[in-house]
């Protein structure tokens, strides 16, 4: 089964345009399980311009599903995972000024950090997964031996191409998702994936762990409701 993790950054935004508390990130967290998600994503950037540190310290005693924290593991994002402790940690390789993620690891020329950093997080008990280009099955299998545990692979390519034409839209992930399972890593998948693309994406890689959420989810939550969006993303899974 393909787990619905529901990125919650873009609620945190919200709420910081006003400095308050309203939207109340941590009460969406729980109201987006209790309706039906699988799991919830955050990605605490540098300047906790969306997610801050503290609302990950603050969802953590509450969560009851898969909690996946993403992002760039400099010293103070690895710190504060490792004293979370969440079920998932994502190695996302953003600049700190980037809008959102734009490229996954070139596994090749980070190995040695990567290696250092994964096995910092699985003695923790945390499984590992790294962001990473669909199309470079090399950094895939690199993947595998710096001791990952899985792969997220970064679907904004497919999701500009699904309206020109699906089937060649998702022949690489296809291809880089049997890689990865066949040589042992579970596989992960985010980024632009929405009710447009999610279904085919779904069908023709239907072994893939969770996909994780948050643009498009939240944006259609303005429309129907997050009820009902989290039930209209859960369909297109099944
Ligand atoms: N996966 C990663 C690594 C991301 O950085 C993001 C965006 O924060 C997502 C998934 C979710 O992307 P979207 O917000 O487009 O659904």
């Amino acid at each position: 089964m393909t787990k619905l993790s529901v990125n919650i950054n873009k609620v945190a935004t919200i709420r910081n345009a006003r400095g308050g508390n309203v939207p109340n990130v941590v009460q969406f967290a729980i109201d987006c399980e209790r309706m039906g998600a699988q799991g919830i994503t955050v990605h605490p950037r540098p300047d906790e311009r969306h997610i801050r540190y503290q609302d990950v310290r603050d969802l953590k005693s509450v969560l009851t599903t898969e909690f996946n924290i993403e992002g760039n593991p400099n010293d103070s994002f690895t710190a504060l995972v490792k004293e979370v402790k969440p079920h998932q940690v994502t190695l996302v390789p953003d600049a700190p000024d980037a809008i959102t993620s734009n490229a996954g690891w070139d596994t090749i020329t980070h190995f040695s950090f990567l290696k250092d950093k994964v096995a910092e997080f699985a003695e923790c008990g945390i499984r590992v997964s790294v962001f990473i280009d669909a199309e470079h099955l090399d950094r895939i299998e690199k993947a595998k031996e710096l001791g990952a545990h899985r792969v997220e692979l970064y679907t904004e390519s497919y999701a500009t191409m699904y309206p020109v034409d699906k089937n060649m839209a998702v022949e690489k992930f296809v291809k880089a998702a049997d890689y990865a399972r066949s040589i042992g890593l579970g596989v992960n998948a985010g980024h632009d994936l929405s009710l447009e693309n999610l279904k085919f994406f779904h069908e023709q890689i239907p072994h893939i762990d969770e996909v994780s959420i948050g643009h498009a989810l939240i944006s259609d939550a303005l429309y129907y409701g997050i009820e009902n969006t989290i039930q209209m993303y859960l369909n297109q899974l099944r």
